[in-house]
């Protein structure tokens, strides 16, 4: 049977198609200066990889655990080295949540709420035990690299 998470997004991307712009809208909302973390995604590729990974995990979380522990530990980390501070996951969480709730409308029922809450708390919990960095938390200020001018710096790759 569909739990109440995977119902929720069933129904959200019924409604609404890609979740994508509408979750870092709110992300940017409640973290306006984490815009400028993403200069180097001209395209939106990095975002739409970041979230598909996350809802990935996060499907993982809500079953059977078999990667996602492990792997929100190996994201804190790589995130560490992109200037990210640690406490922020739980924002990038709740922006998720947030999000698959407006667009179910009416199709969002106590379950749900109920589902993402705990799903929320159990995470917190989880990442709550793995051990702080022993480094300078920001090892690099973005507005110091950040393109100027139009146009900006052009990377091929992306
Ligand atoms: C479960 C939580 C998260 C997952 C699974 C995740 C995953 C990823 C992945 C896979 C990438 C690389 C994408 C690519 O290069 O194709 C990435 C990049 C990035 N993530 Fe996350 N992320 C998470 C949380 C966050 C949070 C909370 C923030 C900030 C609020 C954040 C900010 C960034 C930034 C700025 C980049 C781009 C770095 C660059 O310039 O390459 N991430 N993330």
């Amino acid at each position: 049977m569909m739990s109440a998470i995977e119902a929720s997004l069933a129904a959200a991307a019924t409604r609404v198609g890609d979740l994508t712009p509408l979750v870092y809208d709110r992300l940017f909302t409640h973290l306006p200066q984490m815009r400028a973390e993403f200069w180097r995604d001209r395209s939106g590729s990095i975002r739409g990889e970041m979230l598909a990974r996350a809802f990935e995990a996060l499907l993982d979380f809500a079953g059977p655990r078999l990667f996602s522990p492990a792997y929100f530990r190996t994201e804190l980390v790589t995130h560490d080295a992109y200037g990210i501070p640690r406490d922020l996951f739980a924002t990038f969480f709740a922006a998720i949540a947030e999000t698959i709730e407006a667009a179910c409308g009416d199709e969002w029922t106590p379950a749900m709420a109920a589902g993402w809450r705990g799903l929320l708390a159990d995470i917190d919990a989880e990442l709550a035990t793995v051990p702080g960095l022993d480094a300078p938390e920001r090892l690099l200020d973005p507005a110091t690299i950040l393109p100027t001018g139009a146009g900006g710096i052009a990377f091929p790759h992306r």
